[in-house]
């Protein structure tokens, strides 16, 4: 593949918010609960990008408002180069194509009555995949690809289990022939066997269509497995970033030390960590001063506390927005 000066996804200081019901509506300063905030990264073609964080931490708002799903309230999102954000209709429209998501409930992102056939061959229709006279064998063909037998698109959702029903969302994501695909908690709802073969699925299909993928999971063991780098987001911010063999081993934020520490597939022989990860993350509402991890990071400073929010300091690929520096020991690995 040719390499592009530019990658296939550029997002810059992105920023979404929602005002909050109740109070005049007219209020300038209504209160708004920030659910992205300040968040940039990269991504190439064919690249898979974990997004992993507690619940709450921003992570699904972010993946729509890439896919201009939900609207940003400040910030940009590149394209293949093009600026979607403050971009064309014509940009929108191209990035509509081209980009898909799959959600956690594939029973959820299907018309129960409509065959899972006839909502694959609407998007055919609709993006004019490919002639009228083609439609059939295409719809076929994107069955058997996600290993579903073609007389299965004569069913309709209520007749498939939750793996045969994600497959059939994932080849309606693929009937767009997407260069970028947001897998929402893809494989939550599913039990652990078929969990597995779905992450195969999506593993043989990034090596050949050459799919980006921006894999949302909370579970980081299968983050691990399938993503080449992960992003870790903590109250709409991403906190640490980087190749993921990089951030397990050796994270550089206390928050992403804390998860990592929870896996349990990662050495089953290993003692729980003395200091797991307390309580909840405090409400986007109202966002602790300077860190936001702060009030629960068992090594936070005066600085961490009162200070401004920390910088992203790069090491080489590996990015973290903390002041520790780990290798001084400021903090223990999970593993020290
Ligand atoms: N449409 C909305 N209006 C108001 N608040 C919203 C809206 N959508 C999301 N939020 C809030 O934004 C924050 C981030 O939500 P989001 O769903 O992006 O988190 P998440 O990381 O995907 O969580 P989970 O892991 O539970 O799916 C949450 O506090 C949520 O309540
Ligand atoms: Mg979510």
């Amino acid at each position: 593949m040719v390499n592009k000066p530019y990658p296939l996804l550029e997002v810059d200081e992105l920023c979404v918010s929602f005002a909050l019901s109740g109070g005049n509506p007219l209020r300038w300063n209504r209160p708004r609960l920030h659910a992205v905030n300040g968040v940039s990264l990269r991504m190439q073609p064919g690249e898979t990008l974990g997004l992993v964080g507690e619940s709450g931490s921003g992570k699904s708002t972010l993946g729509r408002a890439i896919l201009q799903l939900e609207a940003s309230t400040s910030g940009s999102v590149r394209f293949d180069g093009r600026n979607i954000t403050h971009g064309l209709s014509s940009d929108i429209t191209r990035l509509r194509r081209q980009t898909a998501m799959i959600f956690q409930d594939p029973f959820a992102s299907l018309n129960p009555r409509q065959t899972i056939g006839a909502s694959i061959a609407e998007v055919l229709r609709v993006h004019h995949k490919v002639p009228a006279t083609a439609v059939a064998a295409r719809v076929a063909e994107l069955l058997t690809q996600v290993g579903l037998r073609p007389a299965q698109g004569n069913c309709r959702p209520g007749a498939l289990s939750g793996g045969q029903c994600q497959r059939a969302g994932i080849a309606r994501a693929l009937a767009l022939e997407p260069r970028l695909i947001v897998a929402d908690e893809c494989v939550a709802a599913l039990d652990v066997s078929i969990q597995g073969q779905i992450i195969n699925l999506l593993m043989d299909l990034r090596e050949q269509m050459g799919l980006a993928i921006l894999f949302i999971a909370h579970d980081l063991a299968i983050v691990r497995r399938l993503c080449d780098r992960v992003a870790v987001m903590y109250l709409g911010r991403i906190v640490e970033e980087g190749p993921v063999e990089q951030v397990f081993q050796t994270p550089r934020h206390p928050y992403t030390a804390a998860l990592v520490a929870a896996i349990p597939e990662l050495d089953p022989d290993l003692p729980l960590p003395a200091q797991p990860l307390v309580g909840e993350p405090p409400s986007p509402i109202a966002i602790p001063s300077g860190c936001a991890f702060h009030p629960r990071c068992q090594f936070a400073r005066p600085a961490c506390r009162t200070g401004p929010i920390p910088v992203t300091r790069h090491l080489a690929e590996h990015a973290f927005a903390c002041v520790l520096d780990r290798t001084a020991g400021e903090f223990p690995l999970p593993f020290d």
